[in-house]
């Protein structure tokens, strides 16, 4: 099957729901101008123990709809795989938060992801760019979790654990 990746990006973005919508961080912040504002590698989890919030983090996944993309597993769909050992831009909580919030590529708002210095370190199977969550997401906590979940997965799909 082929579906024009604009096409298809398209049918995610309408078809996002409603209760994506939720309350703004208590400094009135969004995920987005966080990551516009902090300079970079600054960005930090406040969750270190990230299995203690998977749960909440695969639910806030589903709500922000990024199995669309990335399928109801995390393990890649019509997007690459959010639960295999490659990682396009890096695996540290900073270039994580901001891939998501910023979206990459030309679909990043004024290109602000590729001008933090953000480049491919690794490609997958299909290569185009990623939309910013960084306003449909409004607290950055359901950003690190959703993080957190996306690490979980990796520690049980690893032999070693973590
Ligand atoms: C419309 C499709 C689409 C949606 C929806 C989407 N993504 Fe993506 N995502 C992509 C694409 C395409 C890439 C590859 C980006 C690139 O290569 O620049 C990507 C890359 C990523 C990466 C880097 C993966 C790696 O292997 O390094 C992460 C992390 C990620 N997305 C998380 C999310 C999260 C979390 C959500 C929901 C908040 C989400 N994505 C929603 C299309 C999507």
């Amino acid at each position: 099957m082929y579906l024009p990746f604009g096409y298809a990006l398209l049918a995610v973005i309408l078809a996002f729901p409603a209760t994506t919508q939720q309350a703004a961080s208590a400094d009135g912040m969004t995920p987005f101008d966080r990551a516009v504002v902090t300079p970079k590698g600054e960005l930090v989890s406040p969750y270190p123990n990230f299995k203690s919030v998977a749960k909440d983090g695969y639910r806030a996944y589903m709500r922000a709809g990024c199995n669309g993309c990335h399928g109801g597993g995390g393990g890649g769909g019509m997007a690459a795989p959010l639960t295999n050992p490659a990682w396009i831009y890096g695996d540290d909580d900073d270039t994580l938060f901001r891939v998501i919030v910023l979206g990459t590529g030309s679909l990043s708002p004024g290109l602000t992801f590729g001008k933090f210095g953000y480049r491919r370190k690794s490609s997958e199977a299909m290569v185009g760019p990623m939309p910013h969550f960084g306003e449909i997401i409004k607290k950055d906590e359901d950003v690190w979790k959703i993080i957190a979940w996306m690490r979980s997965v990796h520690c049980e799909q690893r032999a070693t654990g973590c």
